[in-house]
């Protein structure tokens, strides 16, 4: 993505592999982050993320691979000589430190002149609106302010790219999406490349330009949030990355797949797998729809449960050979929940939205657990 502002490097990881011991905390890793993009590495825990992280601002030196900002390798430049700015999880600030003082620290130790600190310092604080509390300490301060700090002090250094660690896990859930409007529109408007690292992929869906999903230390696929969510190159991602449910099926015809619960299905495109094979079928929950007059084939299921979860009800609901669907139906305050024991008729409602996978080896429901 081209910025105008060229204040963020562009970053290349090329066949990154770590190694602690004898653990692969990375696997062959490559990457181009674009200046000015801003990307999440999204992945469950013990995926590689944070060693990926620490690579990259210098912390570690990997194994083996080369790690380039703006083209030049920096794999062995130490990270307090790469124009690395790091945001930790718990925010990391000095807590017998002012404001003013955390974030005049990485100026100090580049031995700036102090009043130009005091200037940078004040845009900086400026900037994330925090000015007015330049005085106190961090723990006279509320965990989002103290957010703002942490960021602060990590764009005074003038860095060309910032690196940050799940930084909104400590947050509460209302004041999170706040801070990861507020965080994004900072970090876009700065024009700085940044990289966060997430478990949380509605965090990631809606921070990022890019998505990099993560599994094993591997990249699994790498895309924006509408590619992910709607292309999904592996079961992996698909499971990842919103809800589905995974149906099990037979791919009678290139295009057709018949599902255990009983009605076939035409595809918008032929599946990569050999006909004949079986397959999981990924439908997500709003890509059905409860069928009042039977247009095309409908799967005939039994309500287990309904559960309000505010905007929409969300439907469990079981098939004829005892697989789960989960299924969202819009709520109005006149709706009624529908009751348990209830049969409904089920369609999909857009062929394009289904995902073919091949059918992992064993029992599938022990492989298919969520995040
Ligand atoms: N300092 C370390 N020593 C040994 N193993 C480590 C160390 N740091 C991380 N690991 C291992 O490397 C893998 C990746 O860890 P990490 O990068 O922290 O994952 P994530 O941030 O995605 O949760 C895990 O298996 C973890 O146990
Ligand atoms: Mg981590």
């Amino acid at each position: 993505m081209a910025v105008t502002d060229k204040r963020g490097n562009d970053l290349a990881l090329s066949g990154v592999n770590h190694w602690f011991g004898p653990t692969q905390a990375l696997d062959g890793v490559s990457l181009r982050i674009d200046p000015g993009e801003m990307v999440a590495l999204l992945g469950p825990s013990g995926c590689g993320k944070t060693t990926l992280l620490q690579i990259i601002a210098g912390f570690l030196q990997p194994t083996e691979g080369e790690v380039l900002l703006d083209g030049g390798r920096v794999d062995h430049i130490p990270a307090n000589r790469r124009r690395v700015g790091m945001v930790f999880q718990n925010y990391a600030l000095f807590p017998h430190l002012s404001v003013f003082e955390n974030v005049a620290y990485g100026l100090r130790a580049r031995k700036m002149p102090g009043a130009a600190i005091k200037a940078k310092v004040a845009e900086m604080l400026a900037l994330v609106k925090m000015g007015h509390l330049a005085d106190r300490l961090p723990s006279q301060l509320s965990g989002g302010q103290q957010q703002r700090v942490a960021l602060a002090r990590a764009l005074a250094i003038e860095p060309g790219i910032v690196l940050l660690d799940e930084p909104f896990s400590a947050l509460d859930k209302n004041l999170r999406l706040d801070m990861q409007i507020e965080i994004k529109g900072l970090l876009k408007g700065y024009g700085v490349t940044s990289i966060i690292v997430t478990h949380d992929q509605e965090e990631a869906l809606s921070m990022a330009d890019r998505i990099v999903v993560m599994n094993r230390g591997r990249i699994e696929q790498v895309g924006t949030p509408d590619i992910l969510y709607d292309r999904p190159a592996t079961l992996f991602v698909n499971q990842f990355i919103g809800h589905a449910n995974f149906l099990q099926a037979a791919l009678v015809a290139p295009r057709r797949v018949k599902l255990e619960a009983g009605i076939e299905i035409d595809l918008a495109e032929p599946a990569p797998q050999p006909v004949g094979s079986a397959v999981l079928v990924s439908i997500r929950p709003e890509n059905i729809a409860i069928s009042g007059t039977s247009a095309g084939p409908t799967i005939p299921v039994k309500v287990r449960i309904t559960m309000p979860l505010g905007a929409a009800d969300v439907i469990e609901a079981v098939t004829p050979n005892g697989e789960t669907v989960k299924i969202h139906k819009t709520r109005s305050p006149a709706s009624k929940p529908i009751a348990s024991g209830t049969a409904l008729a089920l369609s999909v409602v857009d062929p394009t939205g289904i995902g073919i996978f091949a059918a992992p080896a064993g029992d599938p429901a022990s492989t298919l657990h969520g995040p």
